[in-house]
This record gives structure tokens, C-alpha cells and sequence, in this order.
């Protein structure tokens, strides 16, 4: 699927009702489901930020399939699932048929037999977790781990809870900038289309021209580019530092990354343009003394493990959700009730 079309709104993740029964991008979701996955995770994390396990999904059984290599969205998915009480299985693609010429579609329909209610879906290709849950296994809840350069719909719920957790502001007041490889980056992408819809007025985004996306007004209202770091971050109450996707770049797209630090990396002397109180985030993995320092992402505005933490509740929110959209759906409401 071209990329342009996905930016259209989805339907697809939605039942009759209106509620989520797949998550699979930001886009054409309301600030009301936005705000009702916010609340929902912050639901499960208690006034001193631990997590509160609840056996939701008791029964039901979640598979992983990550395409992809990850650390944090695999892992915390896993965590999510089994604080859930859910049966988890984690498939290891590598080791899967898909090698000896199996299909995609064959594959889930094996994984579906073997009752799956669940599929967290990572993959290279943008569009994959939209064709799943559209063409090949609508029944079982489908959840976007991260899809090529497209969308990562989790990473940015625990982006907004983070903002939201740690800024304790409305994001109508907050200026928030994204800096660095904006042109591949899934997250960026995710990002500002949930501050956009979570009213935020004020979105910047930091690049060179080489890591912008072609035609970037597609981004839309309130988004507005710098081409320099000062003006960028200056007054800024969050910053989220983004790395080189240099595994989605087919041709050189900076001179070096010693290059880019000069111009973009996030040290503590441009951090000191923000405002005192800016929070300073990163989805990870990081590429230190590339987007940001270590002063920096070590120090006491770096908020960077805090989301890997808002990532389970999150994470624990939009399974539950979607099971419970999945089961409304085919008339079984009353089995998660949230
Ligand atoms: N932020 C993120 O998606 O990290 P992983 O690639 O480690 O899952």
C-alpha cells in the first residue's frame, strides 16, 4: 500500500460503536479516543507511578510477531500482556516457515487456528497491520507495533502520557519540538498527528532540508519547520530528540553523523533555550553524541525511561481496549469490562 493512502483516515480499527477493535495509526482517531487510551493507562499505574496488574484479559492469548528487531515495543508488550494475565507467545519470525517461502497470509491463518485473539505486528512494510486487519485476520485484534516509516500508534500514546504525566499541562499550551530524521521516522509521524489532535498549538519540527519528508505540509496545522536548533527549541516546554533511521535511508542523506551533531545534536547549551522546566524525551534506541548527549539524556530534564514505563500501562490500555472492541463487536460485551 503507497503510504499516501494510509494517511487517509481508518475506519478499519473501529466497530459499529465507534471504538477501537484494532490499533493501527493516529490518524482519524478522535481526541475523545485519544483521551479515553490516556486515562485508560493511567488507570493501571497507582499515585507513586507503579503499575497495577489486572487480569483483564485471563484466558485470552496475545502472540507477538515482530518482523523486525526491537528491545523496548516487544518487551513491553510481553509485560503488558502477562500483567493482563494473558497467555503470550512470542513467535519467533526468524526461526518461522516464512523462510522456507510460507506467506504472510499463511502464516497468520496458522497463528489464528491456533487461537490467537491478539496480533502485536511489527513490520518493515508500511501498510502491513492495515492489510492484516483489513484482508487476511479481521476477527482477531490487530495492534501496529511500528509499520515502515508509517506510523507507530503505541509509541505515541505513551509520547502524549509522558507529555501529559509530566508536564501536567493542557496540551493547548505546550510548545513541543521533534528533531532529526523526520523524513523515515514512524514516530514523528504518530507523534504530531496525536498532538494535533490533542489540541496542542504549537508543534516544531527541527531537521535539514535532506531529512524532511517530500511535501511536508502534508503534516498540517500548527506544525512548523526549522531548519536551525536555536529558533527551534527556543521556549519549548518538551523536546523529543529522534535517531537517524539509517536503515530506511537508501542514499546519504548527511554529510556525516559528526555533521549532524554539530548542527542538531541536543547538548545541555541548546536545552538551556527551552524552558527551565522542559522535559526531554527520546522513543530510544538512542545514538548518543549523535541526536543527543549524554549530559543530556542522563540528566534531570530527560524524562527517557520514564516512557519506557508509560509504555506497559499504554501498552495494557490499548490491548485491553481493543479485545474489548474485538468482543463487542461479535456481541460479547460484557466479557473486559475497563
Ligand atoms: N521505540 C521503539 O520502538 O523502540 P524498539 O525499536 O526498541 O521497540
Amino acid at each position: 500500500m503507497h503510504i499516501a493512502a494510509l494517511h487517509q483516515p481508518s475506519q478499519v480499527q473501529l466497530n459499529q460503536q465507534g471504538n477501537l477493535k484494532h490499533f493501527l495509526t493516529i490518524e482519524g482517531l478522535s481526541k475523545e479516543s485519544l483521551t479515553k487510551i490516556l486515562d485508560t493507562a493511567q488507570s493501571f499505574l497507582d499515585e507513586n507511578n507503579n503499575l497495577i496488574n489486572r487480569p483483564l484479559l485471563e484466558g485470552l492469548t496475545v502472540m507477538n510477531l515482530f518482523f523486525e528487531n526491537s528491545t523496548r515495543t516487544r518487551t513491553t508488550f510481553e509485560a503488558a500482556a502477562k500483567r493482563l494475565s494473558a497467555n503470550v507467545l512470542n513467535i519467533d519470525i526468524a526461526r518461522s516457515s516464512t523462510s522456507k517461502g510460507e506467506t504472510l497470509r499463511d502464516t497468520l491463518w496458522n497463528l489464528e487456528a491456533m487461537a490467537a485473539d491478539i496480533f502485536v505486528v511489527r513490520h518493515s512494510s508500511s501498510g502491513a497491520a492495515h492489510f492484516i486487519a483489513k484482508d487476511v485476520c479481521p476477527n482477531v485484534a490487530i495492534i501496529n507495533a511500528g509499520d515502515g516509516r508509517h506510523a507507530h500508534p503505541t509509541q505515541a500514546m505513551l509520547d502524549m502520557l509522558t507529555i501529559r504525566r509530566e508536564t501536567k499541562k493542557p496540551f493547548e499550551q505546550l510548545s513541543v519540538a521533534i528533531i532529526g530524521d523526520i523524513k523515515h521516522s514512524r514516530v514523528a509521524r504518530s507523534n504530531v498527528a496525536a498532538l494535533q489532535t490533542l489540541g496542542c498549538k504549537d508543534i516544531r519540527v527541527i531537521a535539514p532540508n535532506t531529512l524532511l519528508p517530500v511535501g511536508f505540509n502534508e503534516y498540517g496545522e500548527h506544525v512548523r519547520l526549522f531548519n536551525q536548533m536555536n529558533g527551534g527549541v527556543t521556549d519549548c516546554d518538551v523536546i523529543i530528540a529522534l535517531r537517524i533511521q539509517n536503515e530506511r535511508i537508501d542514499s546519504p542523506a548527511l554529510a556525516s553523523q559528526s555533521e549532524f551533531y554539530k548542527m542538531y545534536g541536543l547538548n545541555k547549551e541548546r536545552l538551556a533555550l527551552a524552558k527551565p522546566d522542559c522535559i526531554v524525551m527520546h522513543p530510544g534506541p538512542m545514538n548518543r553524541g549523535v541526536e543527543i548527549d549524554s549530559s543530556v539524556a542522563d540528566g534531570d530534564q530527560s524524562v527517557i525511561l520514564k516512557q519506557v514505563t508509560n509504555g506497559i500501562a499504554v501498552r495494557m490500555a490499548v490491548l485491553a481496549l481493543a479485545m474489548q472492541g474485538q468482543l463487542q463487536e461479535q456481541g460479547l460485551i460484557e466479557a473486559i469490562s475497563l
